[in-house]
């Protein structure tokens, strides 16, 4: 892994400018650190913990040792918000045999899991630390497992690639309209279980190629209510979310949504119909408008797809075991992110958007969100893999006014290879102790498995 050569601000801005990408630099990062109302809750500072998977649940979809251990670092490290992580709304939609379910059987464990997280946020200060609290509900879709690990897809509509990647037919059947209809249903008793556990609010996942993500780019599904169309294909998002905000009204409604996967039109939604290789974030900006309307009141905006086009999503320096390097400068595909998340943010003003993809800066990081927040592009600064490295990196910056680069994440994909190697995952540089062995192990399983 080559050492990080941007060591101070002018570095990193003359990259930028080398690459002719635009970066916000503040001098400072306190106002990431101030409390503000949006969407009549009252958020504690600007910073954010996106949902981030550890594949460590129980097979019954339950959270585990490690999942509880992983929210107690991040609500001790004083984030106003934890937005956790991916949660099947029923046992077969699930990605992999240890994702988290939530469902009658496990809303109990649930329960006490958003228990412990609050306790643990009011722990440091040994006074009342306010967190907000949301579960990102989902359906795996195309990369759906089964109970044994093994793929089980659920496509909404076909695509030349992705189909390939999976080994899937021409003539494989996609889901219904009839099972999209009963899903919604899905949805709804899983945000009711949410409630029941105490969150404050629930995400309709909507990116990262998974089954409502794919359905948003659905232009080629014949004769259905949930393709063809913008109205269409963005229908089983929105009706789930208005059903939901009518039945939980106290509910905080959020959505993590694609604005751009990154294949050619019309293989995925936000594509440029006349420039294939670039994003119109037109389609972003009206389906956040659409979603404002319905009361959704916050919003995080991502990019492409983690498994076949990670750059896009999660600018790295390091690939994957027997994966290319990335095809583009990571401050590149940070600059993206940011633009994106700008976009929406600017498009309805009135709903807090969390901007993401900002770890593989280091040390910039609060320095770039801050400028991201001065300038109106974000209201929230999430730390995705910075939240596995330095959870705790609120109260690091109020101590300190920074963070330091060995305190954070260098980009080294090594929690993704856990990920995909079918191990638990954290992260193996900071927290070593407990995830180099799980790296080390998954990787013994996957030569294993090479023979
Ligand atoms: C190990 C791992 C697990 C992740 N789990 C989720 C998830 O459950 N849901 C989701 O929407 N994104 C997930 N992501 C994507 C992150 O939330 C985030 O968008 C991405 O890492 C880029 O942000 P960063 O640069 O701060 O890491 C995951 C990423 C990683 C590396
Ligand atoms: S293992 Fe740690 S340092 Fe490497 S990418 Fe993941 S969070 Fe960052």
């Amino acid at each position: 892994m080559k050492s990080f050569p941007y060591a101070d601000r002018d570095a990193l801005l003359a990259e930028a400018s080398r690459l002719e990408v635009e970066i916000p630099y503040a001098a400072g990062a306190q106002v990431l650190l101030e409390p503000f109302v949006a969407s009549g809750r009252r958020f504690a500072n600007r910073c954010a913990l996106p949902p981030m998977e550890g594949c460590d649940g129980e097979p019954c979809g339950s959270p585990g040792e490690l999942t509880t251990r992983r929210y107690a670092r991040f609500a001790a490290g004083g984030s106003a918000l934890i937005w956790f992580e991916a949660t099947a709304v029923r046992p077969d939609a699930r990605s992999n045999p240890r994702q988290l379910c939530i469902g009658q059987e496990t809303v109990g464990r649930f329960r006490q899991l958003v228990e412990e997280t609050r306790c643990a946020a009011r722990a440091p200060q040994g006074g009342p630390q306010e967190v907000l609290l949301i579960l990102q509900l989902t359906h795996a879709g195309r990369w759906r497992r089964d109970a044994a690990g093994r793929p089980a897809p659920v496509i909404a509509r076909h695509h030349p690639l992705l189909d390939e990647a999976l080994g899937l037919p021409p003539g494989r059947a996609l889901v219904t309209d009839e099972e999209l209809d009963r899903l919604q249903d899905d949805f709804l008793m899983a945000a009711e279980c949410a409630a029941a556990a105490g969150f404050d609010g629930v995400d309709v996942k909507a990116c990262h190629g998974y089954l409502l993500s794919e359905l948003l780019g659905a232009h080629a599904r014949p004769d259905s209510r949930y393709g063809g169309s913008f109205e269409n294909r963005t229908r089983f998002l929105c009706e789930t979310i208005e059903r939901i905000g009518a039945r939980l009204p106290h509910l905080l409604l959020a959505c993590r949504m694609n604005a751009w996967d990154g294949f050619p039109y019309p293989f995925g939604f936000g594509a440029d119909r006349e420039r294939p290789e670039e994003p119109d974030l037109a389609e972003a900006e009206e389906l956040a408008r659409r979603l404002g309307a319905l009361g959704c009141g916050l919003l995080n905006v991502t990019l492409g797809h983690p498994r076949v086009l990670p750059h896009l999503g999660r600018p790295y320096g390091a690939a994957l075991a027997g994966a290319a390097a990335p095809p583009e400068h990571p401050l590149a595909g940070v600059a993206r992110l940011i633009g994106a998340g700008a976009r929406v943010q600017r498009a309805v003003s009135y709903v807090p958007v969390v901007g993401t993809g900002y770890s593989w800066l280091r040390q910039h990081f609060p320095h770039v969100g801050a400028g991201v927040v001065e300038q109106g592009g974000a209201a929230l600064v999430g730390a995705g893999r910075n939240a596995f490295a330095c959870p705790d990196f609120p109260r690091r910056l109020a101590r300190r006014g920074r963070l330091e680069e060995g305190e954070l994440c260098i980009a080294c994909s090594r929690c993704s290879q856990i990920m995909r190697d079918g191990g638990k995952a954290g992260c193996v540089v900071r927290d070593r102790e407990v995830y180099l062995p799980e790296l080390r192990a998954g990787r013994r399983r996957a030569k294993g498995a090479r023979g």
